[in-house]
């Protein structure tokens, strides 16, 4: 277990996001001090472990949208996290084995397992690039090493936005990436909320912020919409990941999300 042997830059003194999410999603790659903070978090708001799991089953939705009926076969997966099942190439080299995906996450747990996402078919190709969102010149650099970035590209942003907290930035820093794609290309996300919790989820952000090192801001439907300014957004357009194309209905989450396609 990562317990006992930490991989090499990994700080299990301050409780790391992809660490915590892992966790939530009963994962084993976390250690004691983000369990604490993990656990301390689900007793303010029990809801948080289906927040997770709804999350990554809209993840796992999108994806095989955008590979079965969208008929994209390229992605950048930013803020990867943790392996866990039903990574994004396992579901889109499911629909199209064709299909090639660059992982990006800034986390040193992660780059430490990332031979598990190199798991892909013959037919296509998968790539891990240790970055930071931050970098997004440097991101479409290493993408395009692996990918043709002149044919439509799938951009995922799943859970990681709300850790760019200058709302400047973090609408600049998708305008430089989705600019660098090809016309047909797809934005995919979803971002935190209080919509359905208020102030108790404020309360989770406080928490957090006061415990890591990558503080978190939670934004209105409104600032996740912004995002795919520009962008054709499609049906039905910004919602709770739960009410994104579900296959069984499923109560609101505090985590909006939505597909737009680049004209
Ligand atoms: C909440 S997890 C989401 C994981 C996965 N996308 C999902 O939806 O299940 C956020 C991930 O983003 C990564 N992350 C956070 N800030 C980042 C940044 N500035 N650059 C790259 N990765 C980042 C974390 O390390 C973590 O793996």
């Amino acid at each position: 277990m990562s317990d006992e042997v930490p991989a090499p830059g990994v700080d299990t003194t301050v409780p790391q996001v992809a660490r915590i999410w892992n966790y939530w999603l009963g994962g084993k790659d976390n250690f004691p001090v983000d369990r604490q903070v993990g656990d301390q978090i689900l007793r303010m708001l029990p809801d948080v472990a289906r927040l997770a799991r709804a999350s990554r089953i809209y993840l796992n939705r999108v994806v095989w949208f955008l590979t079965a009926e969208a008929g994209v076969r390229q992605f950048i997966d930013i803020g990867t996290g943790l392996p866990t099942a039903d990574n994004t190439h396992e579901v889109a080299q499911r629909a199209a084995p064709e299909s090639r995906i660059v992982y990006v996450d800034n986390d040193p747990l992660v780059l430490a397992h990332a031979k598990s996402l190199l798991t892909s078919t013959p037919e296509g190709s998968t790539a891990y690039v240790h970055a930071d969102l931050r970098e997004p010149e440097r991101i479409i650099e290493a993408a395009a090493e692996t990918l043709d970035l002149g044919e439509p590209v799938a951009l995922t942003l799943m859970g990681i936005l709300e850790f760019i907290t200058d709302d400047d930035e973090a609408y600049a820093i998708v305008r430089r990436l989705m600019d660098a794609l090809a016309p047909g290309s797809y934005l995919a996300l979803y971002d935190g909320t209080n919509v359905v919790h208020g102030a108790a989820s404020d309360k989770i952000v406080e928490v957090w912020n006061a415990s890591g090192d990558s503080p978190l801001v939670l934004r209105t439907p409104e600032g996740i919409a912004r995002f795919f300014d520009g962008l054709e957004i499609l049906p039905p357009g910004i919602v709770p990941v739960t009410r994104w194309r579900p296959e069984h209905p499923a109560d609101d989450v505090d985590a909006y999300g939505g597909v737009g396609r680049k004209l």
